[in-house]
């Protein structure tokens, strides 16, 4: 599971793990739950269907493939499993039922895309697993709780039935350690505010919590005392550069900012640290999140194990 804040870089780092799980020879599924297509407009391919299918080749031989769940059709596939209502739920769907009852009920839309995760996940083909892992591109930090919780609360509601055993098996799963909660963050206060809260979250309901992600780091500015102003000239002088007042202004109120910056990237870090888990730091790339870039986030992740 893959969750942070809204833009910290769910979406890029759930693709990049997808990827570093299937170096090597291996098969690994990364889903998306929320409808956006983030997948497709990363890859830069057609919308996913609810289907899985290839994505991408991976370095060594592996293969990561693609799935966008829909709760709506999670819920015709999971009526026909339990109550092989073919026909029946596709009649369902014209009247409007199953629309209905995905809106209606957002929790029953929230166990039916954990569900799916599960069935991918404990899916076997002959004596192997289908999938070596599961990548889930998850819902931000905001609703990472709820999203997860939602099968432990309907096992407790339903009394009896396939409902109940399908939300306490894919309860049990979530909290096993089969499965873990990454959490994305920025070097910025308000990712890593979120970032701490939802930790302590996901621990007080008993999911494995993995490691903390920080996404688009710089490299470090060398350490050392403040540049002065006549420091700057001289030295732009020397290096037969402009420097005029207007321009040893500038950079030095920009060697401040910078410095200002580190500190409360070093505070950041620290708090962090604080939280026990183990910290992958991932580079800030210059081009963006492009294939090669994908490519270069995927090594980072591989490395930090
Ligand atoms: N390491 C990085 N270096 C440079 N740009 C990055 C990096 N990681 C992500 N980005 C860029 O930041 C933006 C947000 O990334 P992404 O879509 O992965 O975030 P998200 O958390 O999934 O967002 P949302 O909450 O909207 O789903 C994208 O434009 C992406 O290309
Ligand atoms: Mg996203």
């Amino acid at each position: 599971m893959v969750t942070g804040k809204g833009g910290t870089g769910k979406t890029s780092v759930a693709a990049a793990l997808a990827l570093a799980l299937a170096a090597g020879g291996r098969r690994t599924l990364l889903v998306e739950v929320e409808g956006r297509q983030g997948i497709a407009q990363l890859f830069g391919v057609d919308p996913l269907p609810y289907e899985e299918r290839h994505l991408t080749d991976a370095p060594g031989g592996g293969e990561v493939r693609a799935l966008a769940v829909d709760a709506e059709e999670a819920l015709l596939e999971y009526l026909d499993m339990f109550y092989k209502l073919g026909a029946a739920g596709r009649a369902l769907r014209k009247f409007g039922a199953i629309d209905f009852a995905t809106t209606i009920a957002p929790g029953l839309r929230d166990v039916l895309l954990t569900g799916k995760v599960k069935e991918a996940t404990t899916r076997t083909t002959g004596q192997r697993r289908a999938y070596d892992a599961v990548v889930l591109d998850a819902p931000p930090t905001g609703r990472i709780g709820r999203f997860l919780n939602v099968t432990a609360e309907t096992a407790r509601l339903a009394k009896v039935g396939p409902i109940k055993s399908q939300s306490e098996g894919v309860s049990a799963l979530l909290r096993s350690p089969m499965t873990a909660v990454h959490v994305v963050t920025l070097l910025e206060e308000m990712p890593v505010q979120e970032t701490v809260d939802a930790i302590a979250e996901l621990t007080t309901l008993g999911f494995p919590v993995g490691r903390v992600i920080v996404n688009a780091t710089r490299e470090p500015l060398p350490a050392g005392r403040a540049v002065t102003r006549d420091e700057l000239e001289r030295g732009l002088l020397a290096a037969g550069l402009p420097a005029d007042r207007a321009t040893v202004r500038d950079l030095h109120a920009e060697a401040r900012d910078q410095a200002v910056r580190r500190e409360l990237e070093e505070t950041l870090r620290g708090d962090l640290t604080e939280l026990g888990r183990p910290v992958t730091e991932l580079p800030l790339l210059p081009d963006g999140v492009d294939r090669a870039g994908l490519a270069t986030l995927a090594e980072a992740l591989v490395r930090a194990d």
